[in-house]
């Protein structure tokens, strides 16, 4: 319920204090007093004030002391502290702990009334500030959205045309293709712009904290639930909740979806009653839906509910026209971030970029721009592309595996351009053949690294070395690796 007057909670030994101050300005504000530190402290927490006087001079825990405790309250609430004469050591302490203001005691009313308006302005200017950095941010993520290509101008479009409606948006793409950017636009775009913004990672959250997660939980619902907490669909209300890795949410938890979709409410872990929210959803997954519905890990009747529109992202091989692009709005990113100098790549590198097959997308081309930028030095990018493309061994051209170009050499795909191959003729010393049997061994050596240190999970190694799990498994074979 909106709460008309100001509330302020004093916190002061003196019950005197609170009543003058009722009684004076009544009109204007409604004043709580709490007796004591302790009581006080509780009290912030239970009338949620919009302000607080607080005396310095207290037996027992101190106003100093009390102020220490609520800087750990996030969002506390501003606090005004009433000070006796002779307190200046005590007031240059209250300033240093981030007190807004001062009243000297003996007060008069229409002073107090002055002060608390001022702290109450600056708050409300700081709010507006704030309010208009969120938009300016969200107004540049979109923005921020690069891409000139006929792909990305019709995912754009899609974009600006779902964004205001209620319709369930499924947003597919290969990792790092941008889904997480265009949740986040859809729900900047939309009408709920002004209320909440809520990511639920469904892989990252174990099985069985994810219901307590997306729908809360009472009091004594289950072992360590010691009081009732929101879920983040209540957090949600009136805005968005991002649903992302829809793909990896079990199956029991897939059923109650469907029903918060189908009737906008739930049931919290542990409780009776329905709680209905108000809440747009967004889902993402790079996972193949269709495949894990045929494999029954995927409920088809939830698949048909979330894809009321599907926003399909396009790999950056598939849209490579838009790289340079990229590449200079990364540059101008991480020189401003950095601030570094390094604003240009030759053509010489660029055409690399272009052609290489960029398995981990739009995310594995701003990690090394990144990188370029911080280390001043575009020949890394040799490197960088070579270290997550298998170099062909012995018996391997590039020209073998046609299917997948992710372990060719020196980012050589199979869109066009130069294909490298590398021979194991001993007698060919050209840089180039020296080169792949450096980073080859280097290569290898890293993915076994990397796949003992995830207990031989190919997909978690695959993540960690930014490439597909199908080019890793090509590398395995390659190099011949094994668990034992
Ligand atoms: N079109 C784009 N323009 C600018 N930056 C982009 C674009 N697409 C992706 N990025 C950047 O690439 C990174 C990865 O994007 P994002 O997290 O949205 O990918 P994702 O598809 O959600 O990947 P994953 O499936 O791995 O979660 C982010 O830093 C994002 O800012
Ligand atoms: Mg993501």
């Amino acid at each position: 319920m909106a709460r008309i007057k100001t509330k302020i909670l004093v916190i002061d030994d003196d019950p005197k204090v609170s009543w003058i101050l009722s009684e004076g300005l009544a009109s204007s504000f409604e004043f709580v007093a709490g007796r004591d530190g302790i009581e006080g402290i509780q009290m912030v927490s239970t009338e949620r004030p919009d302000l607080i006087l607080l005396d310095i001079k207290m037996p027992g825990m101190t106003g100093l002391e009390v102020l220490e405790k609520l800087n750990k309250v996030e969002g506390r609430p501003e606090v005004i502290m009433i000070s006796g004469h002779g307190e200046t050591k005590n007031v240059v302490e209250a300033v240093k702990l981030g007190a807004a203001e001062f009243i000297d005691k003996p007060f008069d009313v229409r002073e107090v009334e002055t002060r608390i308006n001022a702290v109450l302005e600056r708050v409300k200017l700081r709010r507006e500030v704030s309010d208009l950095k969120k938009e300016l941010q969200s107004k540049s993520n979109y923005s921020n959205f690069i891409g000139d290509s006929a792909a990305m101008h019709k995912v754009k479009a899609l974009i600006e045309q779902v964004a205001d409606s209620e319709l369930t948006v499924l947003i597919r793409g290969e990792s790092g293709t941008g889904k997480e950017i265009v949740a986040r636009s859809l729900h900047q775009l939309s009408g709920r712009s002004n209320a909440a913004f809520v990511k639920v990672n469904c892989a990252a959250i174990p099985r069985d904290l994810l219901e307590a997660e997306l729908f809360g939980y009472e009091k004594g619902a289950f072992t360590g639930a010691h009081k009732t907490k929101q879920g983040r669909f209540e957090l949600a209300n009136k805005g968005t909740i991002f649903l992302d890795e829809i793909g990896d949410m079990p199956l029991e938890l897939q059923s109650k979806l469907l029903q918060v979709l189908e009737q906008q409410e739930f049931v919290r872990v542990g409780g009776i009653q329905n709680i209905h929210v108000d809440v747009r959803i967004i889902c993402a997954t790079n996972r193949n839906l269709e495949q894990a519905i045929a494999e029954r890990g995927f409920r088809d009747d939830l698949f048909y509910r979330l894809n009321e529109i599907t926003l399909s992202l396009p790999s950056l091989r598939q849209r490579k026209e838009d790289i340079p692009l990229l590449v200079n709005h990364f540059l101008e990113k991480y020189n401003k971030l950095y601030s570094r100098d390094f604003y240009q790549l030759t053509p010489e590198v660029i055409n690399q970029l272009v052609s290489y097959h960029w398995p981990g997308n739009v995310r594995q081309l701003e990690n090394m721009i990144k990188q370029v930028v911080v280390r001043g030095d575009e020949t890394i990018i040799v490197e960088l592309i070579a270290a997550s493309s298998t170099p062909a061994t012995a018996h391997t051209t590039a020209t073998q595996h046609p299917a997948h170009s992710a372990h060719l050499p020196f980012g050589a795909d199979d869109s066009g351009g130069e294909e490298a191959e590398v021979t194991a003729d001993p007698n060919d010393l050209s840089l180039k053949n020296r080169l792949g049997k450096t980073i080859a061994s280097e290569e290898k050596k890293l993915i076994s690294e990397v796949l003992t240190r995830t207990n031989w999970n190919r997909r978690k190694a695959a993540d960690i070395l930014q490439i597909s799990y199908r080019s890793l498994l090509y590398k395995i074979k390659d190099y011949n690796l094994n668990s034992k």
